[in-house]
């Protein structure tokens, strides 16, 4: 079977208690329950991980390499950060779809920048919890075998 990695970056395991006026309740664990519900449909295996730290981020990327066939990522506020990050996703040349819960483009300006985004397949941002079900649909399809 097809499996994903669902990568969350820093401060998204605080999810539910963060700034619910930006991101919401729902919680990271909701958020996993929810990618482990839409990958039985979609017939996918996910794992999901979450770490604070870049180069944890960095090393889960380059053994994603052989194991995953693609990868959800939230980066977080590495997103407009890590050119560490991006040369990682560069280098393992897997499909990484990128995910924001709120709608980058329309906050502050430092925002409005992603490193992830030019090695990334897409981006979706703005979309909430639904965004990663949306990666893991699009991710999907385009793995299909047939
Ligand atoms: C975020 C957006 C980032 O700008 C922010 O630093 C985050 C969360 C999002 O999911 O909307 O930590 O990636």
């Amino acid at each position: 079977m097809t499996s994903i990695l669902i990568l969350n970056g820093p401060n998204l395991n605080l999810l539910g208690t963060r700034q619910p006026e930006v991101y919401g309740a729902t919680t990271l664990e909701d958020i996993e329950q929810m990618c482990a519900s839409a990958a039985a449909r979609l017939q996918l295996e996910v794992t999901c991980a979450q770490s604070n730290h870049e180069g944890n981020l960095i090393d889960l990327i380059h053994a994603a390499k052989g194991t995953y066939a693609g990868i959800v990522l939230n980066a977080g506020a590495y997103t407009h950060t890590s050119i560490a990050l991006m040369d990682a996703i560069a280098s393992v040349e897997l499909p990484v779809i990128e995910v924001h819960l709120s709608n980058i483009h329309a906050r502050e300006s430092f925002r409005h920048h992603s490193y992830i985004a030019p090695v990334a397949l897409g981006q979706i941002c703005g979309l909430g919890a639904q965004g990663y079900v949306l990666a893991l649909e699009a991710l999907a399809q385009r793995l299909s075998p047939s």
